[in-house]
C-alpha cells in the first residue's frame, strides 16, 4: 500500500488557534482512553467480568462519539483534527497494560486514564471561556460530567 502524504498530522494544530490545539490534545487523550476501554472490556475475566465488560462497553461506544463530536469542533474552528493511532498515541501518552492484567488493574490504568483526559478537558474548558467559545466550553462541561461519574463508578469497583 502506498500513500502519498502532503500534509503532516500535526500541520492542523500549528496553524490553528491555541483552542484548536488544546481540542486536538483532548482528542488524542479521548481516542486513546477509548482504545484502552476496548482492551479492557476484550480481556478483562475473574468475577466482576459481566459488570466490568458491559461496563467498558459503554464507556468505549460513549468515546467513540465524542471523540467524532470533538474533531468536528477543531474543523469548525477553521482548524485540521489530529487522526492516526501513532499520533494520537504519541501525544495522549498513557500507560498501556498489556494483557493478562488483573481486572483492578484494567480499573486502575480506566482512573488514571479519564483523570488524564478530564484534566485536560478542564483546562480547555476554562480556555474556551476564556475566550468567549460557549459552544465549545459547553460541549466540553459535558464531556467533564461523563468523565467525573466514569471516576466515581470505576474508584467505588475499587473499594
Ligand atoms: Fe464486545
Amino acid at each position: 500500500m502506498t500513500t502519498t502524504r502532503t500534509t503532516s498530522p500535526q500541520e492542523g494544530t500549528k496553524t490553528g488557534s491555541k483552542l484548536a490545539e488544546g481540542l486536538n490534545q483532548v482528542l488524542a487523550d479521548t481516542y486513546a482512553l477509548m482504545a484502552l476501554t476496548h482492551h479492557a472490556h476484550w480481556n478483562v475475566e475473574g468475577e466482576g467480568f459481566f459488570a466490568l465488560h458491559a461496563a467498558f462497553e459503554e464507556q468505549y461506544n460513549d468515546l467513540f462519539q465524542a471523540a467524532d463530536e470533538i474533531a468536528e469542533r477543531v474543523r469548525a474552528l477553521g482548524a485540521y483534527a489530529v487522526g492516526g493511532l501513532g499520533t494520537l498515541a504519541g501525544l495522549a501518552g498513557m500507560e498501556e497494560p498489556a494483557a493478562p492484567v488483573p481486572q483492578k488493574d484494567f480499573v486502575a490504568a480506566l482512573i488514571d486514564a479519564n483523570e488524564k483526559t478530564a484534566g485536560t478537558i478542564r483546562k480547555v474548558k476554562d480556555l474556551a471561556g476564556k475566550e468567549g467559545d460557549t459552544e465549545t466550553e459547553d460541549m466540553l462541561i459535558a464531556r467533564l460530567q461523563i468523565h467525573e461519574k466514569t471516576l466515581w463508578m470505576l474508584k467505588s469497583y475499587l473499594k
